[in-house]
């Protein structure tokens, strides 16, 4: 008969697979029949007193309105610390719950350009930073081509990161309007609280938060204004990799950012 172990490499390479599909725990080596569970092996539960049972995260009031309450919190954070501590609060979008970090910013909050981006995908939410994955990696090969980092200290050469979205949404799903209403008076006072001289809007969802607008390939190039500044939208790094073509149109694009 034929052996069933995976090879080492065959194993990786179907765990990777299981990541990228978007499991996120591993479970237990041996089978569990769960229909046996109840009466043969349950114990009875001690309830714990009100005053020692965990407090969950409140369910927020059915007729709470995600979108004021939002604004409200945003609102009161007077600086990047509280806006980071209110979002850490805001208990109104589920993606924090599938979620293991909240993804704030990266880079330099003294930068002159600023870059929203769409949401953290797996290796973002893994480290807490946004664009840390292949599509991070072009993005910094794309703005070291015009003499920008995000680790610069002068504000000059220096760029500061954020996303729409600070949490990973289930299977990289797009985010739905509903979350990204509810985000953007954050991303909004994150923008005041930064005061940047330009925008970038990276993709799509970037694009419907700032301008309400989206056709990445229309927009790209055209200067607007977002949030109270000049804004330009680009093509998202994620794209180019898909679709290396339009790494020309990018190109432009970075030009004219860098005048
Ligand atoms: N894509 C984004 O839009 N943001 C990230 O942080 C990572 C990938």
């Amino acid at each position: 008969m034929e052996s069933t172990m995976l090879s080492p490499q065959d194993a990786l390479a179907s765990l990777i697979w299981q990541i990228e599909l978007g499991a996120t725990e591993t479970i237990g080596d041996a089978p569990v029949n769960r229909y046996e569970l109840p009466e043969k092996t349950a114990k009875p539960v001690a309830v714990p007193k009100a005053a020692e049972r965990p407090v969950a995260h409140a369910a927020p009031p059915a007729t709470a309105d995600p979108v004021a309450a939002a604004r409200a919190a945003a609102a009161a954070a007077v600086d990047l610390e509280a806006l980071r501590a209110a979002l850490g609060a805001y208990p109104h979008c589920d993606l924090r719950r599938g979620a293991r970090n909240l993804v704030f910013s990266d880079g330099n909050p003294a930068a002159r350009v600023m870059i929203i981006g769409e949401a953290p995908g797996r290796d973002e939410d893994m480290q807490g930073k946004p664009f840390v994955g292949r599509a991070g990696q072009l993005l910094d090969r794309m703005l070291a081509a015009i003499g920008l980092m995000r680790g610069a200290s002068a504000p000059q050469e220096a760029v500061y990161i954020t996303n729409v979205l600070p949490w990973r949404p289930p299977q990289n799903r797009d985010p739905e309007p509903a979350e990204i209403a509810m985000m953007r008076p954050f991303v909004a006072r994150h923008v005041a609280l930064v005061n940047p001289a330009v925008i970038v809007l990276m993709g799509n969802i970037s694009c419907e938060a700032g301008l309400g607008r989206h056709g990445i390939t229309r927009l790209r190039g055209q200067w607007a204004e977002a949030y109270g500044k000049p804004a330009l939208p680009m093509f998202h790094p994620a794209d180019l990799l898909r679709t290396p073509a339009a790494k020309r149109e990018a190109w432009a694009d970075l030009l004219a950012l860098k005048a």
